[in-house]
């Protein structure tokens, strides 16, 4: 909300409970699953976490830095991941440069998980099983839309669907539509991972993790914390 004279005026205390060292899990892993857990969890109960797992992700070309949001779609001791279309802007960007950021970010949790790293491709296997737990209509506009390109209208989008529709009708079946080959999935595999809690007065904690090892976030010796200020 801004004032007439243009100053953000709405603040928000940020209430939160904090993160001390004390409290961080045995692992980067299980602190990163613990803290999605619970996103997940508050949004059942209280409602006010629409998407859990919208993830920002920032790429970089020669243009500059590029962010958009997608939903994580894997999580495990090697980082998040992310299904999209490969020929996307992001896309070829990544194939071009891998270096990625990326942002978990809980406004009404006063929470924020943010990932810097290069990102690596999933393999296709577990891209499949991913792919086949779609509904029907989402497996089909994996086909139908080429994204990031330009289209004349909705209307050529629209038959594009149709089309596709028809060629792998709805059998009910997870192998009705085959994966689209430009289709698949990006994992951040991070060097840096910060915990970010808001708490009263902007003092708030941050809990940042640096790789001082080859091993992958279940591996506690492969990370050093640290704890900058807010
Ligand atoms: C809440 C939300 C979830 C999204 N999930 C995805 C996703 O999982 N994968 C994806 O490719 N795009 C997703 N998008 C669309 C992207 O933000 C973006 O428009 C699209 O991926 C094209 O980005 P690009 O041109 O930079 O490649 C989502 C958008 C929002 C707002």
């Amino acid at each position: 909300m801004t004032s007439r004279d243009g100053r953000w005026t709405a603040r928000v205390e940020y209430a939160g409970v904090g993160l001390g060292e004390e409290q961080f899990a045995a692992t980067p892993f299980e602190q990163i699953s613990r803290w999605v857990g619970e996103a997940h969890a508050r949004q059942e109960e209280q409602g006010d976490v629409p998407e859990p797992d919208a993830l920002s992700v920032a790429t970089v070309d020669d243009a500059g830095p590029d962010v958009r949001t997608v939903l994580m779609r894997f999580l495990d001791p090697r980082g998040p991941g992310f299904v999209t279309n490969l020929r996307s802007t992001k896309g070829l960007q990544l194939r071009d440069d891998p270096r990625v950021a990326a942002s978990l970010t809980w406004p009404s949790m006063f929470r924020a998980i943010r990932f810097r790293g290069v990102a690596e491709l999933v393999d296709r296997a577990e891209v499949e099983v991913y792919f086949r737990q779609r509904p029907w209509g989402a497996r089909i506009s994996a086909w139908a839309s080429e994204q990031s390109r330009p289209v004349a209208g909705r209307a050529p989008l629209e038959a594009a669907y149709e089309q596709y529709a028809e060629r792998f009708p709805d059998h009910g079946r997870p192998d009705d539509v085959p994966v689209p080959e430009d289709w698949g999935a990006f994992r951040v595999r991070p060097d840096r991972v910060e915990f970010w809690a808001g708490r009263v007065n902007r003092l708030h904690d941050r809990l940042a993790l640096t790789r001082v090892g080859p091993g992958d976030l279940a591996d506690a010796a492969s990370w050093e914390l640290t704890r900058l200020q807010p």
